[in-house]
């Protein structure tokens, strides 16, 4: 009887407003908003390359998603359809789920924020950065070209790059070799855009690199040149040499100087050493350093006395005294460490030596003789000649065999 009363007339309207209820609740689940799935994962990309965002959303339905540049409140897509006139900007998804937004041949002015957005009321959005990357790249007009400067002066090298991240500048020697710094202290390396050196020496003479990076390759680097001038010094090791009369004997001087100088060796009265058979000077060199020898083959009595070894160049001259004195001796040739091995050794030189030596050959008979004039005159053609082997051989650091008269 109850249950019928459920059903009465007068109940009717509670019914009713519970079927409303049954259905409105109904269809409310079916139509739940749609709703963000996850956020919206940052992305770098290299300048000129895609980059693409992704926004996963779902309960999609019939709402729309779109796409906006942040910074400048851009509508960029809209669904299916890009709204902005940037054709880089495309827009892709996956089911409806997942709504891509394409940047193509990214720049630098991309990086920023993105919004997604869905179209419900009131919207939702979420956020996302894209990052640009550039590599790195040397900003010539701002970095330190090659460099000439005097032993003793204070050095900066400059330089620039651009990049981003921002990118490191670090310094090295080309070489390979480490760095003396002003504390006295050694480095392969030195970090920062400005290298300074504080009273420069000879040792820092070189060729030095520096190097960009931000973690973005390619690297780049750019070569600077360090040029230290400075006049010419002159080291020997043993100024008294003794040798018996008929031995060979060498004598030698060690010389720096840069720009490279013009060695050769004088003997009693500033003569010039004259080249023969008997006499044979020779330079090792390497960088700003010579090694300046001279072997006198079957010492006579004449031998005896003072030489130098000169070194000049265009910020001075400087010269070192070798005394070689007589050994008296009873058992003749042929004593000590050095042997005699031949008047006229083979010369292995070029044509310029040859034709200098053929010159230089037709002075030797009267060389004891000459007179002060052309004496002078012997000395500047030598010079000039040394001039002439000098920039010859520049850049050749094996042994090179100079012929002065
Ligand atoms: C995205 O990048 C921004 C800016 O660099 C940063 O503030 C934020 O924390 C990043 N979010 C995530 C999830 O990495
Ligand atoms: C080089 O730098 C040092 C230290 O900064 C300074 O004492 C010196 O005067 C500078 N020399 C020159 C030639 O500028
Ligand atoms: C730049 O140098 C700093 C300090 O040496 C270092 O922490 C950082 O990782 C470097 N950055 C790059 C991109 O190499
Ligand atoms: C002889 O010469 C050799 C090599 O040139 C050297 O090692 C040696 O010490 C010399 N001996 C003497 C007695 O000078």
């Amino acid at each position: 009887m109850n249950v019928i009363r459920v059903f009465s007339g007068e109940n009717h309207g509670f019914v009713v407003l519970l079927l409303a209820a049954l259905i409105f609740g109904t269809v409310k689940s079916d139509i739940i908003d749609p709703d963000f799935k996850e956020p919206i994962s940052n992305v770098t990309a290299p300048v000129g390359r895609e980059a693409i965002l992704s926004c996963a959303v779902q309960d999609l339905a019939g709402y729309k998603v779109a796409w906006l540049r942040v910074d400048t409140q851009t509508i960029l897509t809209i669904a299916k359809q890009v709204i902005t006139k940037n054709y880089r900007i495309g827009v892709t998804h996956i089911d409806h789920r997942i709504w891509f937004l394409h940047i193509r041949e990214v720049r630098e002015s991309d990086r920023g924020w993105y919004m997604c957005q869905i179209n419900t009321d009131p919207m939702k959005s979420q956020v996302g950065y894209l990052d640009v990357v550039v590599p790195p790249d040397i900003i010539d007009y701002q970095t330190s070209t090659d460099m000439v400067v005097r032993e003793g002066s204070n050095v900066t090298l400059r330089c620039a790059a651009t990049g981003s991240p921002t990118p490191n500048i670090t310094w090295r020697r080309e070489d390979g070799q480490t760095i003396v710094l002003g504390n006295g202290r050694e480095a392969l390396s030195v970090e920062g855009p400005l290298f300074e050196i504080t009273k420069v020496n000879r040792m820092h003479m070189g060729s030095y690199l520096c190097i960009a990076s931000n973690g973005i390759p390619p690297s780049v680097s750019k070569r600077i040149m360090l040029i230290v001038h400075f006049p010419p010094m002159i080291w020997i090791q043993n100024q008294l040499v003794g040798a018996r009369e008929g031995q060979q004997i060498t004598l030698e001087c060690h010389s720096e100087a840069y720009p490279k100088s013009i060695n050769y060796w004088t003997m009693e009265k500033d003569e010039i050493v004259p080249q023969s058979g008997k006499y044979e000077p020779a330079l090792v060199d390497s960088a700003y350093k010579v090694q300046m020898k001279l072997t006198i083959r079957s010492i006579t009595a004449s031998d005896y006395g003072t030489y130098k070894c000169v070194s000049r160049n265009s910020l001075g001259d400087t010269d070192g005294s070798i005394k070689l004195y007589r050994i008296p001796s009873s058992s003749g040739y042929h004593t000590g460490n050095d042997t005699y091995k031949g008047k006229l050794r083979k010369n292995a030189g070029n044509e310029i030596l040859e034709g200098s030596q053929d010159m230089l050959k037709e002075r030797d008979p009267d060389y004891d003789d000459v007179s002060d004039s052309s004496n002078m005159k012997c000395c500047i053609e030598l010079i000039t000649l040394s001039i002439m082997l000098v920039i010859c051989f520049h850049h050749h650091p094996q042994l090179q065999v100079l012929h002065p008269a």
